[in-house]
């Protein structure tokens, strides 16, 4: 486990090894504010020995919530419960990235906005979601920019721009979503790259900026493509992992190792040197010190794994048993947690 658990460095960000525990809505709150329960599972969290955590999806704006119960960073107010988060986890010597989101049309808002029009079908219904104007682009822009600047002030050690898994900044890199004829359409990643440039104005320069990008958007060329124009302007590391939901191709080797996402995350890293991070399926500390050794990412996100056992990076550092998702998805992406057979197991057999 000799790389895994090395030391890393982002900027002045110094992580104790290479394990990120990754952003994860588990929904506690009402009304975006934080509550007693979020800062608690932070600070568990944080005890269980990984080198970073990213705080879950945390929303820029009302309208653009994924699920009624997320955070959210869109008011001065919210600042002071959001602290308490940095603080417990900072008393624990980890460093914590706050993720900065905005579903556009993949969220709860009964009129939502996407880059172009746009319909979406989920599992329950579908939804039209309506062409931003240029006014509506300025304004979410700066709730992302504005949401850094709180970020910062809550004493968070950087942010992660939420630029995958369907949501907004991710329908605007996905050209099968994004049919704008303007420089919005034909230049995609002019939406991200203002935002990025809004935040150094307003934060200091060691301040951590990065992205979690799909890989595939549409094609695993659009996500190298993509990864190198970030790189360019100056974004701080890459978190690589899925795109917008149906409109990706993966065309992935037959047989490749691991999940298509730490396939593209391999792929992206040949092609970049700011930091990568690689994430899915990697439920083992032998799967993750091989992943960070032989396929030369910097850090590997443990997601569900933490949720079994928030331990997850001590016991691994101990050659402990770290617990294992099932992938029986009866939890429903942990919404009902007390289902969770890996966890039920892990729990018996660790007597907790
Ligand atoms: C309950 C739950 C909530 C999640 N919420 C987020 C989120 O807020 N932001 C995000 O980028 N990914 C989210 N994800 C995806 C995880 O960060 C991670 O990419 C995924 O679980 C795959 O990693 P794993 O195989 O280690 O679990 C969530 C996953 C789970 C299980």
């Amino acid at each position: 486990m000799k790389k895994l658990f090395s030391e890393f460095n982002i900027k002045n960000v110094k992580m104790k090894n290479r394990i990120c525990i990754p952003p994860m809505v588990v929904g506690f709150s009402n009304d975006g504010s934080v509550i007693p329960e979020n800062v608690e599972r932070y600070k568990k969290l944080a005890q269980g020995g990984a080198g970073l955590i990213i705080q879950e999806a945390t929303c820029v704006n009302i309208d653009g919530k994924l699920s009624e119960k997320q955070l959210g960073i869109w008011a001065d107010d919210q600042i002071e419960g959001l602290k308490k988060i940095v603080d417990a986890v900072h008393e624990e010597n980890c460093p914590i990235f706050i993720q900065i989101h905005h579903a556009g049309v993949v969220g709860i808002s009964e009129n939502p906005l996407c880059p172009s029009d746009y319909e979406y079908k989920n599992l329950t219904k579908t939804v039209v979601g309506h062409e931003m104007t240029i006014e509506d682009i300025k304004c979410i822009q700066n709730d992302f920019i504005e949401a850094a600047r709180r970020a910062y002030k809550a004493g968070y050690d950087g942010v992660e721009l939420h630029g995958c898994h369907g949501y907004l900044i991710c329908q605007f890199f996905n050209k099968r979503v994004n049919k704008r004829t303007d420089e919005y359409g034909t230049n995609p990643e002019k939406f991200v790259i203002e935002i990025l440039d809004g935040i150094r104005k307003i934060t200091p320069k060691e301040f951590v900026v990065g992205i979690r990008l799909g890989g595939f958007e549409p094609t695993i060329e659009d996500g190298v493509h993509y990864a190198k124009v970030l790189e360019r302007n100056g974004i701080d590391f890459l978190d690589i992992s899925y795109g917008f939901g149906s409109e990706q191709e993966m065309n992935v080797p037959e047989g490749y190792k691991y999940s298509n996402a730490v396939y593209a995350a391999e792929r992206i890293k040949e092609e970049v040197s700011v930091p990568v991070f690689a994430v899915n399926g990697i439920y083992s500390a032998e799967t993750a010190e091989e992943i960070v050794r032989e396929r030369d990412v910097d850090m590997v996100d443990i997601g569900r794994g933490a949720l079994i056992n928030p331990n997850w990076a001590n016991d691994a550092k101990e050659s402990k048993d770290t617990g294992k998702c099932l992938s029986c998805a009866k939890c429903m992406w942990f919404g009902q947690s007390k289902v969770c057979a890996g966890k039920v197991i892990f729990d018996r057999n660790n007597e907790i």
